[in-house]
């Protein structure tokens, strides 16, 4: 029997050890998000994500609409706010396949740190929406998505031209669709495309160009930020799709296209999202992060199904479900489109949660 005093000794070491003041974890066994004293801690904030060059929000001064400047920063402390979900553009990491731009790094950790001073936490998000600016979103650095163009083996150059099966919009020279005429549809429309469903797939397959790019992303971003306490977490991938994935699935396609989305399984989680998911949080726990790993399923509401069957990481202690879900536009405007929003919230969130995962609802 040791004497107890190196007993006391060994439990101070290893709280130290863990304890780098503003480190939030996951407790699996609650599933809150604690601090270094074991304190419950919730989190209120704000999406900040610059979703055109150069793919931060500007620091250097206040405009009403899209800085994140030390005035900026200042009134997000004042109203209470701790923790910015920050678009971290995987355009802006890896401006050509294969070269992290440690610039851009920089002025992200830039940000982090000015956050910091104020008390206010940063979730690192790879954001996307529909991926390309040739499919009027953004989200992957384009040359990616020009070599599945011209290359004419890959399912995105034998599908139907985006943005079939809804009629052709005006493009530029170099075949990008013009802004106005992305703007005539919602743009969560354009995910019923066989192109944006074909480039999914091909972040989904193990071993592509695009998901090595993926991965390298995490591999950058967690081993810049791996010993900063203040950085909440690594949020994986904003709304994956698992719409129009197989070339062939004309009838599914077509018909999600032009009216519901025809599965309300957790089928696209199960079996895409969770391999692509795990092969992230290894790259990130291979450069020694212990930060929390947020994954999201697809922003369908599930229906007699959780979002995932279980915890997408498996046994991994430090994960957190990032949930969506979204009412219609103009929700809360009166009282059937505010029924929307309960049903919304109150039948498919309690639902969201299987095995030990924190939530985290955007
Ligand atoms: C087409 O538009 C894209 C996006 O705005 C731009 O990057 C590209 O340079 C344009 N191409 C031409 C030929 O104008």
């Amino acid at each position: 029997m040791y004497p107890r005093w190196l007993l006391a000794g060994c439990i101070v070491l290893v709280a130290q050890a863990d304890g780098e003041p503003g480190h939030i974890f996951v407790d699996p066994h609650s599933g809150h998000f604690v601090d270094t004293y074991g304190r419950v801690r919730i989190f209120h904030g704000v999406n900040a994500v610059l979703k055109v060059p150069p793919w931060l929000p500007q620091t250097d001064h206040f405009t009403s609409d899209n800085s994140l400047d030390a005035k900026t920063m200042d009134l997000l402390q004042e109203w209470g706010f701790n923790v910015v979900r920050l678009g971290v553009m995987w355009p802006g990491v890896e401006p050509e396949p294969g070269q992290v731009d440690q610039g851009y790094l920089q002025r992200v950790r830039y940000v982090v740190d000015e956050l910091k001073k104020r008390g206010i936490h940063t979730l690192a998000d790879l954001h996307q929406d529909l991926g390309s600016r040739y499919f009027c979103g953004e989200g992957f650095p384009e040359a990616y998505v020009e070599e599945l163009l011209r290359d004419p083996s890959s399912q995105m150059s034998q599908v139907p031209r985006f943005p079939h099966p809804f009629p052709d919009l005006p493009r530029n020279e170099s075949g990008v669709p013009s802004l106005q005429g992305c703007l005539q549809r919602l743009f969560s429309e354009y995910y019923s495309t066989y192109q944006v469903g074909a480039l999914f797939a091909e972040l989904y397959r193990s071993g592509s160009r695009l998901q090595d790019g993926f991965l390298r992303f995490w591999t950058a971003i967690s081993n810049e930020f791996k010993d900063d306490p203040n950085l909440l977490g690594y949020e994986l991938l904003n709304e994956p799709s698992g719409t129009c994935l197989k070339a062939h699935d004309a009838f599914a396609c077509r018909l999600s296209g032009h009216a519901m989305p025809v599965e309300f399984n957790n089928k696209v989680e199960a079996y895409y999202l969770t391999p692509l998911y795990q092969a992230a949080a290894r790259a990130i726990r291979e450069t020694g992060a212990k930060q929390v790993i947020f994954y999201e399923g697809t922003v369908w509401p599930k229906v007699g199904a959780d979002v995932f069957p279980g915890p997408a990481l498996g046994a991994e202690t430090q994960q957190a479900l990032a949930y969506h879900i979204y009412c219609q536009p103009g929700d809360g405007d009166n009282w059937p489109s505010g029924l929307v929003c309960d049903a919304a919230q109150e039948i498919f969130e309690p639902r969201s949660v299987s095995g030990k995962a924190a939530v985290w609802s955007v």
